[in-house]
């Protein structure tokens, strides 16, 4: 069984508002992408697909794998314009898996056992998602603001990463989507759904395992860091 990540650090981190992209910046005196390639280095995770911006290959190389030695990194390949674009360079640099585990780099908590737990997922589903059900009551509104619905809390789940597919599965589900033109895909479970129509199973996560996304969450990282 072979088990190989791509781990997404293309990305420019707009919401973050910061001058160094948010996967670089600091937490406790380590990059935020440190953390999220150690826990797959120290994971059953056999190989690892690093995906970094345009002109990144060479400092990602000698500042974050070579520096901290990350050998399950077997690849750096450059990303594209939208998150989907830069899985699909990390699915093209594949060549042989049986399942491939999609995370974002700014995503540093992710833990042994949720790896663990997901894994056992996809060897039953081919497809399967982490996340965690929603915190807040969620509101369906219309180009207004008015409320329109409001979706029972209990069947509404915030997603995380990884999304761990079957190879064969989410090769053929990128392929497709770039001969096709589908908006508004913010995940990977949404290509799997909208292009194979196959079913998603959601894998519990942990609330530790959120994104860094603006700078309030730089801030609870590092204070979760602090708890460690
Ligand atoms: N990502 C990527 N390539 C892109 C866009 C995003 O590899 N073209 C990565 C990011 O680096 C991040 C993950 O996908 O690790 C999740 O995306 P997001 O949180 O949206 O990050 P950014 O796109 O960088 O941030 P923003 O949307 O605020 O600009
Ligand atoms: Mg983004």
């Amino acid at each position: 069984e072979k088990k190989v990540a791509i781990i997404l650090a293309a990305g420019q981190g707009k919401r973050m508002n910061s001058k160094v992209q948010k996967q670089y910046m600091q937490l406790c005196g380590k990059p935020v992408l440190f953390y999220s390639l150690s826990a797959f280095q120290e994971s059953t995770i056999d190989e690892i697909i690093l995906v970094v911006g345009k002109g990144e290959i060479a400092y990602c190389q000698s500042e974050i794998v070579e520096k901290y030695s990350f050998n399950k990194v077997v690849k750096i390949v450059e990303g594209g314009t939208e998150r989907y674009h830069s899985v699909y360079h990390g699915i093209k640099a594949i060549q042989n898996a049986d399942y491939v585990y999609i995370h974002d780099g700014a995503r540093p908590f992710i833990s042994n056992e949720i790896l663990d737990r997901v894994t056992v997922g996809v060897r039953e589903y081919n497809a399967c998602v982490v996340g965690m059900p929603v915190k807040d009551t969620i509101k369906i509104v219309d180009e207004n603001g008015f409320v329109i619905e409001t979706p029972s809390r209990d069947l509404v789940w915030q997603v995380q990463t990884p999304q761990v597919f079957a190879f064969a599965l989410i090769k053929e589900a990128y392929e497709k989507l770039m001969e096709e033109s589908i908006q508004g895909i913010t995940d990977d479970a949404m290509v799997v759904e909208a292009i194979l129509s196959y079913p998603i199973k959601l894998i519990e996560g942990d609330y530790t395992n959120f994104k860094i996304t603006t700078p309030e969450d730089i801030y609870m990282a590092e204070q979760y860091l602090k708890e460690l």
